[in-house]
């Protein structure tokens, strides 16, 4: 089997290429190694990555059509998993321009690559945040998702709709992963756990909004990894689309969206005593309000995923932030 990653020196990207090749299959990467955060994170990634010898990569960026495609037919993959994209809700604020590129061109791109080479099957990363200001708890993928707080999710659900639009044009297999705060080695630092763990050890104070008052449903990357992992063959067909799709749609596609997430929720001030507990230190709380873009809470519905694939997530969040806790001294040769 060979498989391509975008994003593949990304946070998921490289831990899903990790356990692909520890499984024998051939990868082929691709990243534009931008600097939106710590390039040095990136780059051990892919050193890492570069020690197996079924493993290869290409330097590039989504919009640069030519390379990608290039790429992409020349290594002649079954499957994509379209995990590259300018992630972060708090960055899309005061930068919508590069989302726009990355996520809609960028996935456009893939969209019409995948559908050349008549690929078997395109998993792409969405979001929890496309549930935006949604109510209604836990969040399935048959909820109503048109009302997104942050320009961020407001990309991922566009990516949702022109891949629906493909697949139901070209009978493209698709299935939309929408994953839930996903946390662990290797981690992305935009993230709010891992400015929480460099600050705590710095000494210095930790910006919490809305004094901690939000859930998060935090999904460790092993649970996030093996679910790709057992979906990678269970390509959606049309038949599936039928079985799943809204009984009100004319349409029907190879497509499927899926929840993946822990199917939990968590008191982000329980999260932050765990970290405490995991440091042995005090964090110096700046509590501020609500910050613009954020939701109040995320919790997942994987009823559907399990039923696809079996998957069951195992990590509970104290287990979660120990292993954390334990990869970031060590990479960042910090003493607690
Ligand atoms: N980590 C989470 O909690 C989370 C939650 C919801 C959704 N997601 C989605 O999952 C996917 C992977 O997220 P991640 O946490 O690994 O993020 P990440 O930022 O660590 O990885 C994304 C990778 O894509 C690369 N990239 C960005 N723009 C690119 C472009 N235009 N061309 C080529 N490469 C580009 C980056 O260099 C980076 O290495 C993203 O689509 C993200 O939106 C992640």
């Amino acid at each position: 089997m060979k498989i391509f990653i975008t994003g593949s020196s990304g946070f998921i990207g490289f831990h899903l290429a990790i356990k692909l090749l520890n499984k024998g299959i051939k990868v082929h990467g691709l990243d534009s190694m931008n600097n939106y955060y710590d390039i040095k994170l990136k780059k051990a990634r892919l050193n890492i990555l570069k020690r197996y010898k079924n493993f290869s990569f290409t330097k590039g960026t989504l919009e640069n059509e030519k390379k990608l495609s290039k790429s992409i037919k020349v290594f002649k993959p079954k499957i994509i998993v379209h995990l590259a994209a300018q992630a972060g809700v708090r960055h899309s604020i005061k930068n919508p321009n590069t989302y726009l590129h990355s996520n809609i061109f960028g996935t456009f791109n893939i969209l019409k690559i995948a559908n050349e080479i008549k690929l078997k099957h395109l998993i792409i990363g969405s979001s929890s945040s496309v549930y935006g200001a949604n109510k209604k708890l836990p969040f399935q993928e048959n909820d109503r998702t048109d009302h997104q707080v942050s320009f961020y999710a407001a990309t991922k659900k566009s990516t949702e709709s022109l891949a629906h639009s493909y697949s139901s044009l070209w009978n493209l297999p698709i299935t939309m992963l929408r994953f839930f705060t996903v946390y662990g080695p290797f981690g992305r630092p935009d993230m709010a756990y891992f400015k929480f763990t460099k600050k705590i050890l710095e000494g210095k104070k930790v910006d919490i909004y809305n004094k901690g008052k939000m859930y998060r449903d935090y999904t460790y990357i092993d649970d996030i990894v093996d679910g790709i992992y057992k979906l990678l063959n269970k390509a959606p067909s049309l038949k599936i689309g039928k079985k799943y799709n809204n009984d009100s749609l004319s349409t029907v596609a190879p497509f499927r969206t899926l929840n993946i997430g822990n199917t939990k929720k968590i008191y982000l001030l329980n999260f932050i005593n765990a970290l405490e507990k995991e440091l042995n230190r005090k964090i110096k709380r700046n509590y501020l309000p609500m910050q613009k873009g954020d939701v109040h809470t995320t919790l997942s519905d994987t009823s559907l995923l399990k039923k696809i694939t079996g998957y069951n997530p195992k990590t509970n969040y104290k287990d979660g932030i120990k292993k954390f806790v334990k990869w970031y001294l060590d990479f960042y040769k910090r003493k607690k």
